[in-house]
């Protein structure tokens, strides 16, 4: 039964007249063009649909649209910063080669940016607790715990708006820069994999 449905989408104020039992998953891929969330399994196993809401990171594969009505929606779309700077995530992700194909990806950054938002500076083994049910089929998992604890290391990357200029409050020194080429298309914007 269609309803009306207001909540938030990387800081947009977003209302649709649509069934509240269709999968957020899939209202951001066809409805809002958010198609940066992946589907994978389809069944909440491999963690490639993961946004944030209100803070959690949770599957929108298994979440009913209705389920957000009156909350906060970050998806991959809405990391990098207003002037396109890369999230610290997104930029450790590239600097460290922490993805292959990029299916995974913006799943992984997802969920690793809903961690160092409740958890600034994991240990590694509490990276690997938090990303246990992520999956990534090419097998980057390394590259990808290695991207997540530069960033746990340097500290405070959960606001998602920090510039990676600026020294970290600890180490004093930010995580290294790629090419503009190499940021570009991969895992910023609606990008991150194929569509
Ligand atoms: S597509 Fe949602 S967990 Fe796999
Ligand atoms: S980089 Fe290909 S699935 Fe993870």
């Amino acid at each position: 039964m269609k309803r009306s449905i207001r909540f938030r989408l990387n800081g947009r104020p977003t209302t649709l007249e649509t069934d509240g039992d269709r999968t957020l998953l899939w209202v951001l891929r066809s409805d809002l063009e958010a198609t940066g969330t992946k589907y994978g399994c389809g069944v909440g196993l491999c963690g490639s649909c993961t946004v944030v809401v209100d803070g959690e990171a949770v599957r929108s594969c298994q979440t009913p649209l209705s389920a957000v009505d009156g909350k906060e929606v970050v998806t991959i779309e809405g990391l990098a910063a207003d002037d396109g700077r890369l999230h610290p995530l997104q930029q450790a992700f590239l600097d460290h080669g922490g993805y292959q194909c990029g299916y995974c990806t913006p799943g992984m950054i997802m969920n690793a940016y809903a961690l160092l938002r409740s958890q600034p500076h994991p240990t590694r083994q509490q990276i690997l607790d938090a990303m246990d049910g992520n999956l990534c089929r090419c097998s980057a998992y390394q590259r990808i715990v290695t991207a997540i604890e530069g960033v746990a290391a340097w500290g405070d990357a959960g606001d998602g708006r920090r510039s990676l200029r600026d020294p970290g409050p600890e180490s004093g020194q930010a995580p290294s820069q790629t090419s503009g080429e190499a940021s570009a298309g991969v895992v910023g914007g609606s990008t991150g994999g194929a569509r």
